[in-house]
């Protein structure tokens, strides 16, 4: 079976975010962040796949620091790690002041998606070209997050 690069799926996006992004705090929203990270995760996993994609879980989402009304908010995501129909994609966010130019890491989330069938089946997907140490380091961090995810599942299932 033949792979795809990790470069051939990657996206980045960037949106201003307006007061209507805002929570009561005057901040964004961090439901509106939560969504654009899924969005942009999925558009990765869908460019992988070549198919629609589910969202099967969200491990992790991690808030570093708020974005604000008037930021350009940037998210960056690529496919960490491709199992049989499974695959782990992060999503890297950042918020950059539009006058100052000055970028800030604000968040970073890890999102499983499963890639289906007409059927809503899960399918088989090609394997991740590894051409980076940058992609190969990912990989192996994602691997064994993969493994905590399986273990747990399973220790869920046996106490059900
Ligand atoms: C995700 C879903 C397709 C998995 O179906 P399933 O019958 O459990 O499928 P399987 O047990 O064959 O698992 C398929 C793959 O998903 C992975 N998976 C299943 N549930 C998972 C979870 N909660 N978290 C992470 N991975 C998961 C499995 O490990 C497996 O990966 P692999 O093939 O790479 O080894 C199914 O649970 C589903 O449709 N959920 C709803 C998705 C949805 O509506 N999302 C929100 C809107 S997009």
């Amino acid at each position: 079976m033949e792979g795809k690069k990790i470069s051939e799926s990657r996206v980045i996006i960037a949106q201003v975010m307006n007061p209507e992004n805002s929570n009561p705090a005057g901040n964004v929203h961090g439901g509106d962040i939560m969504k654009l990270i899924d969005t942009v995760g999925g558009v990765a996993a869908t460019r992988h796949a070549r198919a629609h994609v589910v969202t099967a879980s969200i491990d992790r989402i991690d808030f570093h620091h708020p974005v604000y009304v008037g930021d350009f908010i940037i998210l960056k995501a690529s496919v960490n790690f491709v199992g049989k129909t499974s695959m782990e994609v992060g999503v890297r966010v950042e918020a950059e002041n539009p006058i100052t130019g000055k970028v800030r890491h604000t968040g970073s989330a890890y999102l499983t998606f499963v890639a289906l069938d007409d059927n809503k089946r899960p399918i088989q997907l090609t394997p991740l070209i590894l051409e980076t140490d940058q992609d190969r380091h990912r990989n192996e961090d994602a691997a064994q997050r993969r493994q905590m995810r399986l273990s747990v599942k399973k220790k869920e299932k046996e106490n059900a």
